[in-house]
């Protein structure tokens, strides 16, 4: 069998501390090019370091989140947007309150809405009112996914509402007092949304991604390994350290 990487751009970095600077460099570059920019971001351990150092080049005045957009992949349903665990908590305390971004301008789908398909909707539409994302950053999770899009999701879902599988909600326990604490579902931007980002940045660290970085790099193109469409899509960067 012949396995062909497409267009992946591939670093591999020294340290997680060298792959969240030659990430935050990139980002560097985009907001260079375009002020304006449209950021996809994602929340977990992997870019925890890229938030950092994105975060002392603004204050060392390198770059500016003024005129920037974002958009957030996911975020649990069930937890008010104040809950410790919610995505929004986590954008805020390990991002936003420190840089110059504009909070109306910071988009994170709100998984206490009462009517959770009209929140997908809506988050779906503003995206695209503004035009799509110019640069979605992604971590990989040990079972393939991208955002919350677990083994199955079809190449084809925008936004939508998952039942998170228990692989998941088990990597995802140790935020949380236990298990039983963790949401069962979860609002994901989709496959499909993912790959109309116009630039990827792909992030991979830790021993445990080792045979899910294999698997992305060697498989098949395949929804039982969500993170394999990415091969497919024209610009992508990705920086590990294993
Ligand atoms: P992690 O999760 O960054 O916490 O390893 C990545 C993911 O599961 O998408």
């Amino acid at each position: 069998m012949t396995t062909v990487k497409y267009s992946l751009k591939i670093s591999e970095c020294e340290s997680y501390e060298a792959m969240s600077a030659q990430a935050a460099a990139y980002f560097v570059k985009q907001l260079e090019k375009n002020p304006r920019s449209v950021l996809g971001l994602a929340t977990g351990s992997t870019p925890l370091g890229l938030y950092k150092e994105l975060i002392e080049l603004q204050h060392a005045g390198q770059l500016s989140f003024r005129d920037v957009t974002t958009f957030n992949l996911d975020e649990y349903v069930g937890l008010d947007r104040e809950h410790p665990q919610s995505y929004t908590s986590y954008m805020y305390h390990h991002f936003f309150q420190f840089i110059d971004i504009h909070p109306g301008r910071c988009f994170i789908p709100n998984g206490a809405a009462p009517n959770i398909p009209e929140e997908i909707a809506r988050y779906e539409t503003f995206m695209q009112q503004v035009g799509g994302i110019d640069l979605q950053v992604l971590g990989l999770g040990t079972n393939g996914h991208i955002g919350f899009n677990e083994p199955g999701t079809p190449f084809t879902q925008q936004t939508h509402c998952v039942e998170l599988t228990e692989a998941t909600r088990q990597a995802n326990a140790r935020y949380f007092e236990s298990l039983d604490d963790v949401p069962k579902e979860a609002i994901t931007m989709g496959i499909a949304t993912i790959m109309q980002a116009k630039k990827i940045v792909l992030l991979v660290t830790g021993k445990n991604k080792k045979a899910a970085f294999e698997r992305f790099l060697y498989g098949g193109v395949d929804p039982e390994f969500p993170a394999s469409i990415l091969r497919l899509h024209p610009n992508v960067s990705v920086y590990y350290h294993l």
